[in-house]
């Protein structure tokens, strides 16, 4: 089944193009990777999705429903959740307390009481592994752990769609393993993912599916092998150098 799928989707900034005629879907349940060189409008495809703005052509559905054109607080309450590319953490706040706001803003909107949503939270942090930091203050946290913070806190809203924007951007090869691992359990919990991400190993590790962007276009769609040996996209983003890794690690 179909959850997510955006029609001819173009999202302009001024002049700029920042995403031209795309169609994309997202099936129930698995897990769709989004590359593409920088500025090729990954991130804006979030944005767009996840409300921050309006397409500037197109339509957006998430169960059957247009949700373009909706608010990002509504969005999130229908069910989707996304992490920050850049983390944004309320400074002042503990783990703990960041994550809660999480499950005050989502699915459950308005069911959650103070006293739940910590509850919820705390099971949240265990669930990705920062129990034992919930009571520091977020900015006192390393980057693999920030990181983890804002999965937990779009988790928290208790969504179906999850939307991940370089959440291993900066993390080492075992962080990566572990990231991966987390995703994958995220998936077993019956929720679907879009991971963006330049890393290749996590690429290769998590997605059922990946589809390219470059210059605001999609150039591929299709199983892993398949775009990873499509000559577009190892002529757009790859490169050769990664063509011959991949010739030596198979
Ligand atoms: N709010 C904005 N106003 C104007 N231009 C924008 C805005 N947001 C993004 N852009 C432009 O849109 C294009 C796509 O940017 P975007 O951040 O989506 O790229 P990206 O694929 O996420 O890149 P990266 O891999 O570096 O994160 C870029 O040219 C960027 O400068
Ligand atoms: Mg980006």
């Amino acid at each position: 089944m179909t959850i997510l799928a955006g029609k001819n989707i173009t999202k302009r900034f001024a002049g700029l193009v920042a995403i031209g005629a795309v169609d994309f879907h997202l099936e129930q349940g698995e897990i769709l990777g989004l590359i593409g060189p920088n500025g090729a409008g990954k991130t804006t495809l979030i944005n767009v999705i996840a409300g921050v703005y309006p397409p500037s052509e197109g339509d957006i559905f998430f169960k059957n429903k247009k949700i373009s054109g909706k608010k990002p607080f509504q969005i999130g309450r229908m069910g989707i959740a996304r992490t920050f590319q850049v983390v944004k953490p309320f400074p002042g706040m503990t783990v703990k307390e960041n994550t809660a706001v999480g499950a005050m803003y989502g699915t459950a909107a308005g069911r959650h009481s103070p006293r739940e949503a910590i509850a919820k939270a705390e099971e949240i942090l265990e669930f990705v592994g920062l129990a034992e930091q919930m009571n520091k203050h977020a900015d006192q946290l390393t980057v693999a752990s920030r990181k983890r913070l804002e999965i937990a806190k779009a988790l928290a809203m208790e969504p179906e769609l999850v939307l991940l924007d370089e959440v291993m951007a900066g993390l080492n090869f075992a962080e990566i393993d572990q990231a991966v691992e987390l995703i994958k359990k995220i998936r077993d919990q019956g929720k679907t993912i879009l991971v963006i991400e330049h890393i290749m190993r996590a690429i290769k590790g998590v997605c059922d599916r990946i589809f390219v962007l470059h210059h605001g276009r999609k150039i591929a769609d299709g199983s892993v092998t398949d775009v990873l040996n499509n000559d577009e996209v190892i002529k757009a983003y790859l490169g050769k150098r990664y063509k011959k890794l991949a010739a030596n690690s198979a």
